[in-house]
């Protein structure tokens, strides 16, 4: 089989859990990467060791919530490697585990919610994929061609109780992965998402209350790897064809 040519990916959200892994299968396969993470040392580690093994990597410290500083890497990282093929949007959470949150905290019903955590969860998961698709958009409609994949969620598609914030956050990525593919398709662009479920990254540590729930309902009968989704979201950012738009894509162990 031959391997598809290497290609120039933006990865937002590349330090920890999924997007760790999506970088290592991206370097690995000869990939230019763009590395945009809010937690600023392990993005300057991260960027040290790809460039030791031979990667061509431009790292730089971003709060994907934030859209001008959203807009100034993304110029920058064009300027830097010439421009971007793919975008993989996978910045968001349940809670700010940079900030040392813990996710049981962050689980609990609506009622009970603050709504001063509501923006914040919404900022990261809904505005955060929209500021980086605004800001690499230009780029892509100028070339004819680019690739757009979110990071949405199992909760996004049916809702997880304790999380009905971050699923109405994530269910918007998903309206909104379809809406951008019908404007884009004819400019060669073509946007879709995964919607990961039990995935064992640091928002599922293992023996904390949640993850016990969710493993009981799960069809594989096993939590997930970031590998997992990584192979996906590099399927679409890489390899699908560009008919293949305006999908979303479920790595869950089954339907829930
Ligand atoms: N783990 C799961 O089971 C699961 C399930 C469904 C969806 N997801 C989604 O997958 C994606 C990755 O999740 P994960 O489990 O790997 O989480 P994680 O916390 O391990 O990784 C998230 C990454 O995003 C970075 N980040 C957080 N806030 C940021 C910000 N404001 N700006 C820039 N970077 C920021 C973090 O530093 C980290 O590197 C998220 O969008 C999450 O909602 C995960």
């Amino acid at each position: 089989m031959t391997q598809a040519p290497p290609r120039t990916l933006l990865i937002a959200g590349s330090v920890h859990g999924i997007g760790r892994a999506i970088v290592a299968q991206a370097a690995a396969r000869g990939c230019a990467l763009a590395l945009a993470d809010i937690d600023a040392d392990g993005l300057a580690a991260q960027a040290r060791s790809l460039a030791d093994a031979g990667a061509t990597v431009f790292a730089r410290p971003v709060d994907v919530t934030a859209a001008a500083g959203v807009r100034e890497f993304v110029g920058a990282a064009q300027a830097a490697l010439g421009g971007i093929d793919a975008l993989v949007a996978n910045a968001g959470g349940v809670v700010s585990l940079v900030a040392g949150g813990q996710v049981d905290a962050s689980v609990k019903p609506f009622a009970a919610s603050d709504p001063a955590d509501w923006r914040h969860i919404v900022d990261l998961n809904l505005f955060g994929a929209l500021n980086l698709c605004h800001a690499v958009l230009p780029g892509m409609l100028e070339r004819g061609a680019g690739r757009l994949v979110l990071v949405s969620s199992a909760a996004g598609r049916n809702g997880a109780a304790g999380m009905a914030v971050y699923s109405a956050a994530k269910a918007g990525v998903i309206a909104f992965t379809e809406a951008l593919s019908r404007e884009v398709g004819r400019a060669g662009i073509a946007v879709n998402a995964v919607a990961p479920g039990g995935i064992l990254t640091r928002a599922f540590p293992p023996g904390v209350a949640i993850s016990a729930d969710r493993l009981a309902r799960i069809p594989a009968g096993r939590m997930g790897t970031p590998e997992e989704v990584a192979n996906v979201a590099l399927y679409l950012a890489c390899d699908a064809p560009s008919y293949l738009s305006g999908e979303v894509i479920g790595v869950a162990g089954g339907p829930p």
